[in-house]
This record gives structure tokens, sequence and C-alpha cells, in this order.
């Protein structure tokens, strides 16, 4: 990943993917549907995070530009991308599985195609392993390059050389990327890719770059455009939304774009996501009390409850001044949905800095936790630390669960009798005599109801009993 590390002259270039390479792809597709009957199919596969998510739509949004239809089994593909994450070893294993389990598929079909792309990509030694060691796979690029996959795929068809692509063009804002959404009325909207932050453990900065941002004009537009469409939930993404324009001379930041949405009209509701502790504003605060729109949620990594430990992750906060935010947050928004990220087993994490982290559980009590064990990251300058030995992390972890989910409860049982709005999302996959749907909070709520003609519309569910997931109630007319 040393090409990452370089210092880049800071400029910023919006791109798009090559209008004249798709047409090319097209043309080749075409001319197969012609000859046998049936359009060449391409199959997405998304690991990781939401920006992934998002990405992968904007890959899909491509392969139906090239003439692709898109499929949901990859037995039918002509086209398989496999969209990668390394935020944790455990992601990057089950990649690499899955992409060893296409050889078979490749066997049968040799014409058959294997991209590979993501973050686990844009470091060197993966891409050297794919090479080596999965001769199938046709070719391969990071995140920062999206806009290129139209070029590599063509070449790749055109030369039938494998495609290795090393570049990072981490100035590149991508804009008019075409798009297939998965949802109908739920959408995500990338607002600035890249980070800048480094905590100690974290890969994202070296796979995705320097931070940059898209204009606001363009999001509104984009926004707008959904909200018209019948779009019901849109989340705005980037790897520290807060930090978002910073450092250009545009004169406005992420607490005014998210006031230019909130002013768009129509029946929705905006959430972001990620926030860094160290960027949260008070204007923000402000921003999300004072809007029609924004979701009443907040999800705020925490990572660890101990100074020292934060120190040591590179975060630019403690706890002091993450329990300010929360008290900020909890006057001016008191009904509020506080989440977290939280790492475990950090190295060096004494018995006591893990005590802290339990400890600022029972003094912000979160409405629900994402939890990691922590894993070792390459080129990461945590990786070089002493590290904790895994059955110490297991063991508090177990013990951060428990904790985490009797707080969730009880949480949960304090909804009891209350009535929430829920964007249904259909019938329940657990339960099909249930309908399920979303809080503004973000907590699943299941209700009787027809899911067909409730799916993608919001509702009133006054909630009679709770779990520790989710929570049960009956529809309000
Ligand atoms: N190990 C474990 N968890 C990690 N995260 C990021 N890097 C690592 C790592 N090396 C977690 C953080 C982050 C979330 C998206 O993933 O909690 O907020
Ligand atoms: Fe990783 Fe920290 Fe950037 Fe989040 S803010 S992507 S945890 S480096």
């Amino acid at each position: 990943m040393s090409e990452m590390q370089e210092k880049k002259p800071r400029v910023r270039t919006e791109m798009s993917p090559d209008g004249d390479m798709i047409r090319r792809v097209r043309e080749i597709n075409d001319r197969a549907a012609d000859e046998t009957g049936v359009r060449p199919a391409a199959f997405v596969l998304t690991f990781g995070c939401q920006q992934n998510e998002a990405d992968s739509e904007h890959i899909a949004g491509m392969c139906r530009d090239m003439g692709y239809t898109v499929t949901d089994t990859p037995e039918q593909a002509a086209l398989i991308m496999v969209n990668t994450c390394a935020i944790r070893e455990h992601a990057e294993k089950k990649a690499l599985s899955i992409v060893g389990q296409y050889k078979h598929l490749k066997a049968k079909n040799p014409s058959l195609l294997i991209g590979v792309c993501g973050c686990m990509v844009a470091q060197e030694h993966r891409r050297e392993q794919l090479k080596h060691s999965y001769p199938y796979v046709d070719f391969v690029f990071g995140t920062t390059v999206l806009h290129q996959f139209p070029a590599l795929l063509y070449d790749k068809m055109q030369s039938g050389r494998r495609r290795f692509c090393a570049d990072v063009a981490d100035h590149v804002v991508p804009e008019n990327m075409p798009v297939v959404r998965e949802s109908g009325y739920r959408a995500w909207v990338s607002i600035m890719y890249g980070c800048n932050n480094f905590c100690s453990y974290c890969i994202v900065p070296y796979v995705r770059g320097r931070e940059r941002s898209r204009r606001r004009e363009e999001i509104v537009a984009e926004v707008k455009e959904l909200v018209n469409s019948g779009y019901r939930d849109i989340t705005l993404l980037g790897q520290n939304v807060n930090s978002y324009a910073k450092g250009s001379d545009w004169g406005y930041d992420f607490a005014d774009l998210l006031a230019a949405l909130d002013a768009i009209e129509g029946d929705f509701t905006l959430r972001f996501m990620t926030s860094h502790p160290k960027d949260a504003s008070s204007h923000l605060i402000d921003v999300m009390a004072r809007g029609k729109h924004i979701a009443h949620h907040f999800h705020l990594p925490m990572q660890s409850g101990s100074d020292a430990i934060l120190k040591k992750m590179n975060r630019h906060y403690d706890r002091a001044r993450y329990l300010a935010i929360v008290k900020e947050l909890r006057e001016r928004i008191p009904d509020i949905t506080l989440t977290s990220d939280i790492i475990v087993g950090f190295p060096g994490e004494s018995e006591q800095d893990f005590e802290d982290t339990l400890d600022m559980l029972r003094t912000v009590r979160f409405d629900m936790l994402y939890s990691f064990i922590y894993s070792a990251r390459k080129g990461t300058p945590a990786a070089e630390m002493v590290q904790i030995p895994p059955e110490v992390q297991g063991a508090r972890f177990d013990r951060l669960l428990a904790l985490q989910n009797e707080i969730a409860a009880e949480k949960n049982i304090a909804l009891v009798g209350q009535t929430v709005r829920v964007l249904c999302d259909g019938a329940s996959k657990n339960d099909e005599n249930y309908c399920s749907g979303r809080t503004d909070g973000n907590k699943i709520v299941l209700f009787h109801g027809d899911a067909k003609a409730l799916t993608g519309q919001f509702v009133w569910v006054k909630i009679d009993r709770a779990e520790p997931f989710a929570l049960y109630g009956e529809l309000r007319k």
C-alpha cells in the first residue's frame, strides 16, 4: 500500500465512467444477445459497509448501461463482480473463499468473466495473492477507480489479458454515475469519499485515500430527484461526514448541507453516517434539532471508553468530550436514538481499560452497539503494537455483549405503549405473518398488516411488546 502513503497535491477532479467504453462493451453484449437469444447477465456480490453497497449499486448501473441484465444467481452470470471489504480479517477471508468457489463456475463456462474490486484489492499484497493464486480472476481494481470499470472490462474482453489495476485516484470525485438501486424507497447518497483520520487500527485511509467531498448543488439535486421519485429514506454516506467540505473554500460545512437537504419539500427521512466525535459540532446538533426530515438518530462511534486506549487509537477525543456531546444531543433532542461502534481487545487494552468501556456503556446507555473484536490490519500502526491474546478478546467481547443486551432490552421496554413512525420493508424474513419496518432510530418493528400494500410506506405502530432486538406492535390508522 506504499503508493497510498505518498503525499499528493490537493487536486480534486470530478469524473464519470467513459461513455465510449460503455458503448463498446454494450455493442459486444448486443451481438451476443442477437446470436444466442439471451442477454448476458451480471452478478454483483457485496461485502462490507454501506459505502460498498452504494458502490455496488453503481457497478450494477454501469453493468446495465453496458448491456447486461442484473441477476442474483452467479450460475447464470456472464460477468461476476465481487466487491470486497478489508476492515477486518474475517471480511477478507470470506471474500477470498467466495472467489475460490467461482473457480468451478469458470471451469464450466470458460467465457465467464470474474472481476474483484473494493477495499481488499486496493492493497498490493492482496492483488498479488489474486494474481498468483486465483488464475481465473480476470481483472481487479480498487475503490478509487470505480469509474474505470468499463475501460478495464473492455480491455479484458478485447485483449484477453488479465488486468490488475494498481491505480489510486484518491483525488477523484465520481459524478453522474449510472445506478441500479436495490430498493425503490431507501437510498444511499455518498457525499464524500476517503478519510484523513488515520485511526491507528483502521485500513480505510489506505484503501480509500484522502477525503474529498461532492459539491452541495450536486447532492441537493440528487436528493431532490430521489424524493420526487418516491424515495422515503435517504442516508448520506461518508467515512466521516462531519468533515464534509473541510479544507475547501466553498463556505459551507456538513451542517449547512444537511440544512439545505432538510429544506427539500416531501415526505422523507434523512440520515447520515458515520460521524466522528472530534468533529461533531453544536451547529450540527442545532440543525438536527430544528430539522423537519432529519432522523433523531446519531451514530457516534466511541471505539473505547478508556482515555489511554483512545489516545493509542489516535481518536483525538476523550471520555469527557464524548459525554459532553451526548449530553448536548440529549438536551437538544430528548428522543434521540444513540448508537455506536466499539472495538474490543485493542493492543494493550488492560482489564481496567475494558472496565472503562463497560462503564461508558452503563453511563451513556446506547440503544444499539456494533461491537467488533480488534483485527490487526497489515500496514496500520496498531498492527505493530503488542497484541491481546484471542481468548482474552473473546471473553471481553462476550461480557460487552451481555451488558449491552441488558441495556438494549431495558431501552426497548421503555418504548412499550408509545406510537412510533415506521417505514415498512414488507413481510418479515423471519416470520411471514408479520410486516417488518424500521423506526426513525433504525429499530426493527414487527406488526400485522398487508405487506404488499405497505412496503415503502410510512405507518404508525403502537408498540405493545419489546424484545432485545425487535419491537412488536399494532398498526394505528
Ligand atoms: N478491527 C476491528 N474493528 C475495526 N473497525 C475498524 N477497523 C477495525 C479493526 N482493525 C471498526 C470500527 C469502525 C467500524 C466501521 O469498524 O469500530 O467504526
Ligand atoms: Fe477508519 Fe477512523 Fe477514518 Fe473511521 S475515522 S474510516 S475508523 S480511520
